[in-house]
């Protein structure tokens, strides 16, 4: 007893330890939060039954079992009410418990009260076991109420689960109120669910053992929990203890994480062993990739995180993505919020795609999160689609499929799965792009159509040729810039990233007095320089020459645009000049130099790359036509304009630049903007131009790509090659498309794919504009996403023209 007294200090300083072990607690007996009654201890003095202050709340106290001796003082049974869904039973220190005759155990609150008993009838007396059961018993020896029967979260050794039973997770550890999964034991099996808190909806079962099932029980001599079915025969619920029982504690707890696991603490120190609870087995075996049917709640982790387990140490986590955090770090289950203002739905499309970025998640889905799927459709088009919807969070692409998933928040049931096929993209704010200095773009452009200059050397050497060039003359043409609805005046004052503006001498500096041309283009002449920043950024610098005087005024709000088209396959505009009478625009640097170079080369590019760089110049047609906010035009798609950075990725230049150079040039040029070869018939003749022109362009690229040789080639010996669009329509109706890759094995043995794309550049060469599929259709008979039908044979329709 003295030694008792002096251990007193050294104890738990939060529980106050009875000086002796109980035998039995005799009727009238009463224990109290505080002072030296407050618990009973089991003979061996292992268990103790009493009050239990609540971690991290001294003033709450639970009415528990728990493992006296370990550590942790781990608890094994708490207080509930006895309602269809029990709710924690909470004491504050006037509380006290008295055993009596009738009644058994009542609990009183501080005002007297009774919050909860036992309704024992004939109690005689009442004892905590060495096995973590408290019982009441009656005079004649029989129980009358027992801990074990009204399970709450653990089972011990020796206890029996009957059917009907349930365990109820805590909602953490350290909080005991009604948590977020449950066992239930039915006579049809066991089953593991989640429940809707606070209520006892049950979703789905995340694991389950069917069978005729009679009871669980934890065998006190194998240490197996064992599920007993109703022929008597038993399945090994956790694999037992290896070892002997003797020497260690056990239990087994449903988690506050949901997952069932059998525990054991060694009652001795040990070198081999540190005296903490370890693991003897758990179900289910990866709660992560439980699937649930059900699509409402949560799942297993909070709305919008999702379910890790680590292999390392059986554990699950739940985690947040990038730019999401946990609502309340304690309480992991009430899910992760962005860290971000959500997208506003008046963004144009340049800007939100500017905003927001995709950062990729591999093996992560979030099942049941889908609100719109496409399919047909690339990647690419997948990402701009979630980036520039203001409801997408989250997308989703699978390759094999082409389908893309759009995801709206609360994303539920986030787990880490193994389908390697598709890629996840949750949608976070670009935070290099500053919002400051916006710029009405918009305004300048609503429905009006302009003039655009012609600048080609048109210089026709077929009498046909030379018709329509008088045609051209004769009516004149001009390339329209429209505005999509999508693009609200809202969105006019909510512009991004303004470009960099440079000076005269600054880009004087850069280029080394405009030394090194790279290219002398329809707007002027192209040198290469490089910026004085920490990365040395080699810069392509295009000096503007021509520029009408009203065009002046706008130029500055027209290069803002042009800086707002942000897509891989196109040069990024990255500043200007404005200075005096110079105008210069500063363009990344493409180290591949531009196509005309590299496919009529001496070397031969390898058809798959070739085929390669055809999707990417498609995939920025198509941003330029249908997925940026004003719609660009370029009028003058060949292959002078279409660059290769250093990993080959196509990238179309000088786009928008149409309305920029509309200029007096009229009278020394054709009016159109355009190159011989790649122009659409439909320069030439009295009709408004549309984005078709530069469909048409890109089928000629198609098929310049697929050859390897340009559309007119006066070299050629043979008439009927002369000129490929021709050619090529013959060799596909004859059934021949290998003539058009001769001597080209790699082409060869992907004569499908070959014959796929001369199909598809047919229909883009299509003499009248609207058989002409938009780039959108082409991207995805390219992609082979779509089937393509035979392309009607055009000739006539260009022999009819004037
Ligand atoms: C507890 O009380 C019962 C009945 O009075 C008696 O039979 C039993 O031996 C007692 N147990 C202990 C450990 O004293
Ligand atoms: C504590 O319980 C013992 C025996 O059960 C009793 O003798 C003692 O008076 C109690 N102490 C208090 C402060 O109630
Ligand atoms: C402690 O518990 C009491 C009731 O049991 C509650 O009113 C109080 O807010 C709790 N305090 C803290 C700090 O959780
Ligand atoms: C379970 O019980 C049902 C009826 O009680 C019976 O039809 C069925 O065969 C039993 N299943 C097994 C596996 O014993
Ligand atoms: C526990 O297992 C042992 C050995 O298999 C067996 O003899 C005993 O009956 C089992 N106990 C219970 C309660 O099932
Ligand atoms: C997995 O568990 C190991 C061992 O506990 C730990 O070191 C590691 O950081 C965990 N990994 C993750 C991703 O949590
Ligand atoms: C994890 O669990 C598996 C069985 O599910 C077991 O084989 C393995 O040893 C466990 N690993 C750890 C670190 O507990
Ligand atoms: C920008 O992103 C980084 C990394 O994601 C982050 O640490 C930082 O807080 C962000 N800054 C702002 C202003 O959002
Ligand atoms: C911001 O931009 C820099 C350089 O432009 C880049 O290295 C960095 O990764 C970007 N950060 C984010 C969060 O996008
Ligand atoms: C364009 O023509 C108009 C009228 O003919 C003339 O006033 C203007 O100076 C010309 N601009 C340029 C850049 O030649
Ligand atoms: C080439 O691609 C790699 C990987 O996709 C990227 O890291 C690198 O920046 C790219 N280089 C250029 C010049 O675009
Ligand atoms: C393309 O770029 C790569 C790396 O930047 C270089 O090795 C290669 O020689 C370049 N090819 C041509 C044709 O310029």
């Amino acid at each position: 007893m003295a030694t008792a007294l002096l251990l007193l200090p050294l104890l738990l300083l939060l529980f106050s330890t009875p000086l002796q072990a109980q035998q039995n607690v005799t009727l009238g007996s009463s224990l109290t939060p505080q002072g030296p009654n407050s618990s009973w201890l089991s003979p061996s003095g292992d268990f103790a039954f009493g009050f239990r202050p609540i971690e991290g709340n001294t003033s709450s106290y639970l009415l528990a079992v728990w493992f006296n001796k370990a550590s942790d003082k781990a608890v094994a049974w708490y207080a509930k009410t006895s309602d269809s869904d029990p709710a924690l039973i909470q004491v504050s220190s006037g509380a006290s418990l008295q055993l009596n005759s009738n009644g058994g155990l009542s609990l009183q609150d501080a005002t007297g009260t009774e919050v909860w008993t036992t309704r024992g009838v004939g109690v005689a007396y009442a004892a905590m076991l060495n096995t973590g059961n408290f019982v009441l018993v009656g005079a004649d020896g029989s129980t009358k109420w027992e801990s074990f029967k009204s399970p709450v979260d653990t089972i011990l050794p020796t206890q029996v689960l009957t059917s009907g039973s349930t365990l109820r997770s805590r909602i953490i550890p350290t909080d005991y109120s009604n948590g977020r999964f449950l066992l239930d034991l039915q006579s049809t099996g066991v089953f593991l669910y989640i429940v809707a808190v606070p209520s006892g909806h049950q979703y789905d079962p995340y694991w389950s053992q069917p069978g005729n099932t009679t009871s669980l029980v934890f065998n006190a001599t194998t240490g197996v929990v064992y599920i007993t079915l109703d022929d008597g025969s038993q399945i090994k619920f956790t694999s037992g203890v290896i070892g002997t029982m003797s020497d260690y504690y056990h239990r087994a707890t449903l988690d506050p994480d949901g997952v069932f696991r059998q525990y054991m603490y060694p009652k001795k120190p040990s070198k081999l062993s540190s005296q903490a609870w370890s693991v003897v087995d758990f179900k289910p075996p990866n709660i992560c990739q439980a699937q649930l049917m059900q699509n409402a709640g949560s799942g297993v982790c909070g709305f919008n995180s999702y379910c890790l387990f680590n292999v390392s140490n059986n554990q699950s986590a739940c985690l947040c993505p990038e730019q999401y955090s946990f609502i309340d770090e304690e309480r992991r289950y009430k899910g992760c919020k962005p860290d971000f203002e959500p997208q506003s739905c008046d963004l144009d499309e340049a800007t939100a795609s500017m905003q927001f970025k995709l950062v990729p998640m591999t093996q992560v889905d979030w099942p049941y999160a889908d609100y719109e799927q496409y399919s047909p459709i690339s990647k690419d088009q997948c990402q701009q689609l979630c980036l520039t919807d203001c409801f997408c969070a989250v997308a989703v692409y699978q390759d094999s499929q082409n389908t893309c998933w759009k995801k709206k928040m609360p994303m539920s049931n986030g787990n880490m799965g193994d389908n390697v096929d598709r890629t996840l993209f949750v949608k976070v704010p670009n935070n290099n792009s500053t919002r400051s200095e916006t710029i009405g773009s918009n305004k300048w452009k609503k429905d009006k159509k302009y003039w655009i200059l012609g600048s080609s050397l048109f210089l026709g050497s077929s009498v046909l040729v030379n018709i329509v060039l008088i045609s051209v003359i004769l009516f004149g043409t001009y390339c329209t810039v429209t505005v999509k609805e999508v693009c609200s005046v809202k969105s006019s004052n909510n512009i991004g990233l303004p470009l960099k503006t440079f000076t005269y001498a600054e880009l004087e500096k850069a280029t080394g007095r405009f030394r090194e041309v790279l290219g002398t283009g329809a707007s002027g002449i192209v040198y290469k320089g490089q910026l004085q920043d920490d990365l040395g950024t080699y810069i392509a610098v295009k000096k503007i020459d021509k520029l009408e005087h009203e065009t002046e005024k706008e130029f500055t709000v027209e290069v803002q645009t042009i800086g707002q088209t942000h897509h891989k396959n196109l040069v990024r505009l990255l500043g200007f000049c404005n200075e005096g009478k110079e105008r210069l625009l500063v363009y990344e640097y493409m180290t591949n130099g531009s196509l005309n170079k590299c496919l009529f080369g001496d070397v031969r590019l390898q058809w798959n790359l070739r085929a390669q760089l055809a999707l990417g110049v498609a995939r920025g047609l198509l941003y330029l036509h249908e997925e940026c906010c004003t719609q660009i035009i370029h009028c003058d798609i060949k292959p002078q304009n279409i660059l290769l950075d250093g990993n080959f990725t196509a990238k179309i230049s000088d786009f928008g630049l149409a309305k920029l150079l509309r200029t007096n040039q009229t009278q020394t040029n054709t009016g159109i903007r355009g190159t011989r070869g790649y122009v659409a018939p439909e320069w030439f003749r009295n009709i408004g131009i549309t984005a078709k022109v530069d469909v048409y362009s890109f089928g000629v690229i198609l098929l310049e790509l697929i050859c390897c040789r340009r559309n007119v080639e006066s070299e050629v010996v043979e008439e009927d090659k002369k000129i490929l669009t021709y050619w090529a329509s013959d060799c596909y109706r004859c059934g021949r498309v290998d003539f058009l890759v001769e001597g080209d094995d790699e082409a060869i043995s992907d004569l499908k794919k070959v014959e796929r794309y001369v199909v598809v550049a047919l229909w883009c060469v299509q003499e009248d504009p609207t058989m002409r599929p938009s780039m959108m259709k082409v991207v995805q008979m390219l992609d082979g996403a779509s089937s393509i039908p035979t392309p009607p044979d055009s000739s006539s329709f260009f022999q009819s023209l004037p």
